[in-house]
């Protein structure tokens, strides 16, 4: 695949996968510095690319938006997969979401995490 050394090459996009813990802000800026975004689950690959990995829990690219009042992928689009949309009724919008094969979980933003980038080859 042409994705950077140290990524891993999925379908149509690479994914880097943090062995370093960080809070969610420096987890993003750390993607946006690698020209890629927090992951976003848009589709059915990025659920079966989460089915191949470890258990463990990750940050993913998802922020309560206060003007919209609505939970937001960093491309602007709603977060509407039935699960997620199920839990981020229930969750504290002071939170950052974390994802694992397993479900979802939120955690203070500022909580130190391992998170996943994720960039779409053209
Ligand atoms: C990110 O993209 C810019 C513009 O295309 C490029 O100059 C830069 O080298 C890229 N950085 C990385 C880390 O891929
Ligand atoms: C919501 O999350 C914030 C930040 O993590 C925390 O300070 C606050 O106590 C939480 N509120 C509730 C009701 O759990």
């Amino acid at each position: 695949s042409s994705c950077p050394k140290m990524w891993i090459g999925y379908q149509c996009n690479c994914y880097f996968i943090s062995n370093e813990r960080k809070p969610w802000e420096e987890s993003k800026d750390f993607c946006a510095s690698k020209n890629s975004s927090l992951l976003q689950l848009q589709n059915k690959d990025d659920l079966d690319f989460m089915n191949h990995i470890s258990q463990r829990f990750y940050w993913i690219g998802l922020s309560y938006n206060k003007e919209r009042s609505a939970w937001l992928w960093e491309d602007g689009s709603a977060a509407l997969t039935p699960t997620l949309f199920s839990l981020l009724r229930t969750v504290n919008i002071s939170n950052c979401i974390v994802y694992s094969s397993s479900g979802f979980l939120d955690e203070p933003c500022r909580a130190e995490m391992h998170f996943i980038c994720k960039q779409q080859l053209i």
